[in-house]
């Protein structure tokens, strides 16, 4: 396991697109999982980079700034600062969020390019390609719009179906999607990055790596064993990373976006940093974790680690890519476009943003499967897991003493079997929840917690201290540090609701500074005082559950 002897942690999720705000959906597959175990290493002083950035580049960007007629350098700054701050608002933080249009970045992914070519590794080829006559380009990707070969579902693009999720070959009439004039084919002048080279490397490297999930890892084989193709870097547009040749040939071309994206995960570092020499070192003695969606495996398993063994492991490969499913909204399919979503900025003005964070993580299992939001299951996870179970003995220890000690802990009397079954429970919790952390099942990790709470909910009912409140000193005492290894439990999953815990017990310093391994000791003594005891949680309405079902049902 995880230890500050076995070096620094950094730590990716997928970049988010700067095209659109950041939703549930985005929260569940990535940034939740990354920012608990994050939380967790510091908790285990642990040295750990969080880095992302916004995903600056590629045709759904451009096509969005010609039609609103604003520079794609606005547009994307715009969600870049957005996305900070709803992220934020979800208890979600970076070391480094940075732009995939980043100068760094930019450099960076030239320099990469740069070597793969003196490496034979980058070779031209003439590709026919769409191009309207009416608008002077070329059309790639999300610029031509037809009906899908598979499932003749129209006004899908060429590089995707929205509505089966396929790529299509070839999509069938074919129109522009600016001006909705037919395209004309015509030729252009590629680059390829030679994929099919590193066939029997990365299988070599998927075999031999054995973090990674052995569902996911099948796959992925199994696609290497169909044959890899080559992979087109180069995109006829002008916004995108600027192809570094002699002379003016590639001015109308740029990388691919999913070319230079996964650079930044190095790149922001670097930046970070403000020193190359040190950030390679450093990354290179990290251990590595890129968290994706299940929809980004072939980029991350496959086309990541070729590009970076074809720079010679300059930068080590990951040692972890975390892959989880997507998340369904009332069972059915998240889609932006269908506006079967829900928006992370309009879930933090409704609830608070703890509860969301605790459903999530009570949901997220660590697979390829999908999970569901369903608001009735969120109803009655927060009323009857995180209130009703840990609310509920935090606020009865709490308001106990209140009640009867002047709001000092008592004194402990000799223990009884109660007592000492119960200090045994809170001297392994720590390790059985953080094995879960660490081994990224937070659902798990969580279940691991609620159980710790109803057993303390059960020690206290089962020892009665409003019998005989003189003679309970024991019973409050060993329940007032379970409350406060509680809190350390929770500060990863409910980072703002664990705080507040941390406060009405009156403990000095950051929660979030605070040591895993003392969650097993009793550090909370007779005598101290305690702050001011306030219940930490409100039950959710259930009209207000209602109202949400309804809006959804009426979109
Ligand atoms: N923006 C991409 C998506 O949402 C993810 C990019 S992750 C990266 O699918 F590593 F490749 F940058
Ligand atoms: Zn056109």
């Amino acid at each position: 396991m995880l230890d500050s002897k076995s070096g620094p942690v950094i730590i990716t999720s997928a970049l988010p697109y700067a095209n659109g705000e950041i939703h549930l959906g985005h929260i569940s597959s990535t940034y939740l999982p990354a920012d608990i175990f994050r939380r967790y290493l510091k908790l285990n002083q642990i040295e750990v980079y969080y880095l992302c950035a916004s995903d600056d580049f590629g045709t759904p960007v451009l096509i969005e700034t010609e039609k609103k007629k604003i520079k794609p350098e606005d547009y994307v700054k715009y969600w870049h600062d957005k996305d900070i701050e709803d992220f934020n608002s979800a208890g979600i933080f970076f070391d480094s969020f940075s732009q995939t249009s980043s100068q760094t970045n930019r450099k960076f992914v030239q320099y990469v390019f740069n070597i793969l070519r003196k490496k034979d590794l980058i070779y031209q080829k003439v590709v026919v390609q769409y191009y309207c006559e009416k608008d002077l380009k070329f059309l790639p990707d999300r610029y031509v719009v037809g009906k899908c070969p598979y499932c003749g579902a129209m006004g899908q693009y060429s590089d995707l179906c929205e509505k089966c999720g396929r790529i299509p070959e070839k999509i069938l009439d074919p129109k522009c999607a600016i001006c909705g004039l037919p395209p004309i084919r015509k030729e252009s002048n590629h680059y390829f990055f030679k994929l099919s080279n590193f066939e029997d490397v990365l299988e070599g490297w998927l075999n031999e790596n054995k973090f990674l999930q052995h569902d996911v890892k099948k796959y992925v084989l199994n696609w290497i064993v169909e044959g890899l193709q080559d992979w087109d870097i180069t995109r006829d547009i002008h916004w995108g990373v600027n192809i570094p040749v002699e002379g003016n040939e590639q001015k109308d071309k740029v990388f691919y976006g999913w070319f230079d994206n996964h650079l930044c995960y190095i790149s922001s570092f670097i930046e970070h940093l403000g020193d190359i020499n040190k950030a390679r070192e450093k990354w290179n003695n990290s251990k590595i974790y890129h968290f994706i969606g299940k929809d980004i495996v072939y980029h991350h398993y496959l086309f990541l680690p070729a590009i970076r063994i074809g720079i010679d492991k300059e930068y080590k490969l990951p040692d972890f890519i975390p892959t989880r499913g997507h998340l369904m909204l009332q069972n059915n399919k998240i889609s932006k476009s269908r506006n079967w979503y829900i928006g992370l900025r309009e879930f933090v003005e409704l609830f608070h943003p703890d509860y969301l964070r605790f459903y999530i993580a009570s949901i997220c299992n660590y697979s390829q499967d999908d999970t569901n939001f369903d608001w009735n299951d969120f109803e009655k996870k927060i009323n009857n897991e995180l209130i009703a179970n840990i609310g509920n003995f935090v606020n009865r220890t709490l308001t106990f003493i209140k009640k009867n000690f002047d709001n000092v802990i008592p004194n402990p009397k000799e223990y009884d079997e109660l007592d000492k079954k119960a200090l045994t429970e809170m001297k392994i919790i720590g390790k059985t929840v953080g094995d879960f952390i660490s081994s990224n099942e937070i659902d798990k990790a969580l279940k691991g917690i609620l159980s710790f709470s109803s057993v303390f909910n059960q020690y206290f009912q089962r020892k009665q201290p409003w019998k005989d409140p003189e003679q309970s000193g024991s019973t409050l005492y060993v329940s007032i540090n379970a409350v406060r290894s509680l809190s350390i439990l929770l500060a990863p999953f409910v980072p703002f609701s664990a705080d507040q815990i941390w406060k009405q017990l009156s403990l000095e310093g950051n929660i979030h500074e605070q040591d895993w391994d003392s969650i097993g000791t009793i550090l909370l003594n007779p005598g101290h005082k305690l702050g001011n005891i306030e219940p930490i949680f409100k039950k959710v309405d259930n009209d207000k559950i209602k109202e949400q079902v309804n809006k959804l049902n009426n979109r």
